[in-house]
């Protein structure tokens, strides 16, 4: 077991931005008040788990906290520039979230850190940075990457790429490590290539799934982009928890194994999300603005072997720069998050669909309307079931996305 160093300041050194954005909010001296959602009276609802449906009159999503999880500027353990921000609930009712500490630029290459924190009081406080990766002083370091919840034996999986960009390095290699106690401790990363290759393969950046419905029930599904000439989208599948995995469905991008140019078919970083009809839906960055500058859709019916063409479709109800943007299906509802602009990194909004993401409802969230990049999003289900709260990380600036990484809780009732 690998536990990493902890960077015992970085808690404190958190200043707030979006002050003002905060509701009055009532705070007694300790937040940790059992939440409803702990009580066993509500461990119904979680037998009931994805056939409930939240009524959708009463939808009405509003912020009711946020916080920095991390800042960028050597003030955290000297890291240079924090990005990448994964968020995760746990098998045991909690939060995770990650991100990439690059230890000395705001440069997708380079040396960098996996950097985590934990909150087991719903996203009120949250344990000091730990560093439970290190690359050491690569020149084309690690890149976050993707993290799936087993919830049938209660394993956490984090996946991440080494030497994505061939930057003085000639092997990519895809790593994995895993968590058996929620998230504080973490194996000794094995490498994924030896098993699917070492194809250039980013997961993510966002959550991998694990099939709740037929077909396919209890599969991990973890999505990602290729880089490189072949660009395009490909799922990894395990079948037995984790242990072996394989190539699932891709996508590719047009023309093939050619550089592409403005206009071309690339998609891009995304993100899964399965529908009670046991569909999975792939939303992903178009990162060449092919047919429009908004979301590309797929969708498989066979639990992510196939990523058919007939089943692309561009989504001009969500308009986007290129961007990796959040995706939830949380109780008949989908969400989603990104900064909701066509050219620049800004505007950071929460959209919802009633009807599983064909279209959009009229109203919407705005979280960040300043610089903001990648998010990722998350509720509490599984195990322990949370009908009210989701949650989303980003990348949130007053001049630039790479300031710092924010959280912000959600009631999706507008409950303060
Ligand atoms: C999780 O990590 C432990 C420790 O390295 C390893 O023994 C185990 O096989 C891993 N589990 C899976 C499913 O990968
Ligand atoms: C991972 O495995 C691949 C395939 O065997 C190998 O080429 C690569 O060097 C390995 N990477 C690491 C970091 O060990
Ligand atoms: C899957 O994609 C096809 C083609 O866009 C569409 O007709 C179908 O409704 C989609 N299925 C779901 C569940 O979204
Ligand atoms: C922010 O997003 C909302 C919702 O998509 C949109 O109506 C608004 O025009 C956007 N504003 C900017 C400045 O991008």
């Amino acid at each position: 077991m690998f536990t990493g160093a902890t960077s015992s300041s970085a808690g404190a050194e958190i200043t707030e931005m979006g002050e003002e954005r905060r509701p009055a909010r009532p705070v007694t001296g300790r937040r940790m008040k059992t939440p409803f959602w702990l009580l066993p009276a509500l461990a119904l609802s979680a037998l009931l788990g994805a056939g409930w449906s939240a009524p959708f009159n009463q939808v009405s999503p509003v912020v009711t906290m946020e916080q920095l999880l991390w800042v960028s500027g050597r003030v955290i353990g000297e890291v240079d520039t924090f990005r990448i921000p994964l968020i995760t609930y746990t098998p045991r009712g909690h939060l995770l979230a990650f991100s990439e500490a690059r230890k000395h630029s705001a440069s997708d290459l380079g040396a960098k850190f996996i950097a985590t924190r934990r909150s087991q009081d719903g996203g009120y406080t949250w344990s000091p940075t730990s560093f439970i990766i290190d690359d050491g002083s690569s020149s084309d370091g690690l890149n976050l990457g993707a993290v799936v919840v087993d919830d049938e034996t209660r394993n956490i999986f984090l996946v991440y790429t080494l030497c994505a960009h061939y930057h003085y390095c000639s092997v990519s290699s895809l790593m994995i490590t895993n968590s058996s106690d929620d998230g504080l401790t973490w194996s000794a990363p094995r490498n994924l290539s030896r098993e699917v290759g070492t194809r250039v393969f980013a997961p993510g950046p966002g959550y991998g799934i694990q099939k709740r419905f037929s077909p396919r029930k209890g599969r991990l599904i973890v999505c990602g982009h290729g880089s490189l000439d072949e660009d395009g989208i490909f799922c990894l599948l395990s079948d037995d928890h984790g242990i072996s995995w394989k190539k699932g469905g891709s996508l590719q991008g047009l023309p093939f194994n050619q550089p592409k140019r403005s206009g071309d078919f690339s998609p891009d970083e995304c993100q899964p999300y399965e529908l009670p009809d046991g569909t999975v839906i792939i939303n992903a960055r178009n990162q060449y603005f092919y047919h429009c500058r908004c979301r590309i859709v797929v969708n498989s019916t066979d639990g992510c072997e196939t990523l058919p063409l007939e089943n692309v479709r561009f989504d001009e109800g969500l308009p986007d720069p290129a961007v990796a943007a959040g995706a939830l299906y949380k109780q008949g509802v989908v969400y989603f998050t990104n900064p909701a602009n066509k050219m620049n990194r800004v505007n950071l909004t929460l959209r919802w669909s009633f009807t599983s993401g064909d279209s959009w409802e009229q109203q919407y969230t705005q979280i960040w309307p300043g610089p903001s990049g990648y998010s990722s999003m998350t509720s509490l289900s599984g195990h322990v079931e949370d009908h009210e709260n989701i949650y989303v990380v980003y990348e949130k600036g007053r001049n630039q996305i790479t300031e710092s990484i924010a959280l912000v809780k959600i009631n999706v009732y507008g409950r303060l």
